[in-house]
């Protein structure tokens, strides 16, 4: 008999972002961090996780292709589920002993894999459920959260709907280090989150080694940790609760660029963001002084592509101006003419 249980899970893109760990191990960080997850039905993984007791090895096909599972931190996320089903065995002598069978893994994100739009946070997001799930383990998703923290640390968060803060905590054994709600989705229901796909390859440098190189060379980065994301996370945590947009998309910015300095100043230094995605930068700043207002923020996760957060009553004052500047304007309404979006965008002209 094949035991199966499938799982869809959100990306969630940071708007306090984790970078730097101190614990590569158990994935313990530096900071403590803050994101939005995605609707379901946007950016997302679905996994499917089978068990029999005939399977010989274990497997993983991620996007139809077959994947090793030999890392050390996959190796960790199953050996943890495994120890958490042996009690689930342990009680109920009735239940199978399906901690002691290999598993089958199917994996598929539908956006781009290792591009910088987090497919590490939902794709181990989903594999931990998936398994959590076929095992019918009784822990709550805080503790669940561990697990896949170990599997990527910004896939702690993606457990959870909506605002999500990552406590880094204290504990040298990672046992106070989890995701916890700072506000459901449906808190501010009129928060949108706008990807502009720079650019759909894989990146260069990998999150981890990136942040590693990042700890162990840059200056700027110790006082990121020290001086400017403590006090940033209350601050963030205080504008979600509070709904304020402003505050809100001002931290997130800052935040954005404030990780893409550490990156630059690592040695030798890290680009994760390209020509496109600075113009995208100039552009939102420029569309905030047109309004003398902030509509919208962006952010930049490792790698080009930008997410816009903004207000889905600024959405057509948004859009005029990006689907102008990168052509896309057919079947796009705007109180715009088209003078005055190509006044406004002389200075984008390359
Ligand atoms: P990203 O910016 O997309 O999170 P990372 O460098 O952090 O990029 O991680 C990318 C890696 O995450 C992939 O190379 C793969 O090992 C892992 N990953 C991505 N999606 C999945 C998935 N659905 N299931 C398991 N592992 C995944
Ligand atoms: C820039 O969680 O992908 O997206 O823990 O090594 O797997 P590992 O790294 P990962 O790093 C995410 C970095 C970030 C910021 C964030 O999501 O908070
Ligand atoms: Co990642």
């Amino acid at each position: 008999m094949v035991y199966v249980a499938s799982t869809t899970a959100p990306v969630n893109i940071a708007t306090l972002k984790y970078w730097g760990k101190r614990d590569k191990d158990l994935n313990l960080p530096t900071n403590s961090s803050i994101s939005v997850t995605l609707a379901q039905e946007d950016l997302r993984t679905l996994t499917s996780a089978a068990t029999d007791e005939g399977f010989t090895q274990d497997k993983l096909w991620l996007n139809g292709k077959e994947e090793s599972l030999d890392s050390a931190r996959t190796q960790q996320c199953l050996a943890d589920l495994r120890g958490l089903r042996q009690q689930v065995e342990a009680q109920d002598p009735q239940a199978p002993k399906m901690s002691q069978w290999k598993l089958h893994i199917v994996s598929e994100n539908n956006f781009p894999t290792a591009a910088g739009l987090a497919s590490s946070a939902a794709g181990f997001a989903a594999l931990v459920v998936a398994i959590a799930k076929l095992y019918q383990l009784p822990q709550d998703y805080s503790e669940i959260s561990k697990i896949a923290r170990k599997g990527s640390g910004s896939a702690c968060r993606s457990l959870f709907g909506g605002y999500v803060a990552w406590e880094m905590g204290e504990n040298l054994d990672g046992s106070d280090s989890k995701a916890v709600e700072v506000a459901p989705l449906n808190h501010w229901p009129n928060m949108k989150a706008a990807i502009l796909v720079v650019s759909d390859m894989k990146k260069d440098t990998p999150s981890t080694s990136g942040m590693q190189l990042t700890v162990k060379t840059s200056d700027l980065f110790q006082e990121r940790i020290k001086n400017v994301v403590p006090q940033r996370f209350e601050e963030m945590k205080q504008a979600i609760r509070n709904k304020d947009f402003p505050t809100f998309a001002d931290l997130t910015m800052k935040d954005s660029n404030s990780f893409h300095a550490t990156c630059l100043d690592s040695y030798p230094p890290i680009f994760y963001m390209n020509d496109t995605s600075r113009k995208i930068i100039r552009l939102v700043h420029s569309i905030n002084a047109f309004y003398n207002e902030t509509i919208v923020a962006y952010t930049y996760d490792a790698g080009p592509n930008a997410v816009l957060y903004y207000l889905e009553e600024n959405e057509s004052k948004l859009f005029a101006f990006i689907y102008k500047l990168f052509d896309k304007v057919s079947g796009w309404e705007t109180k715009y003419t088209e003078a005055e979006l190509n006044d406004f965008l002389k200075e984008f002209d390359q």
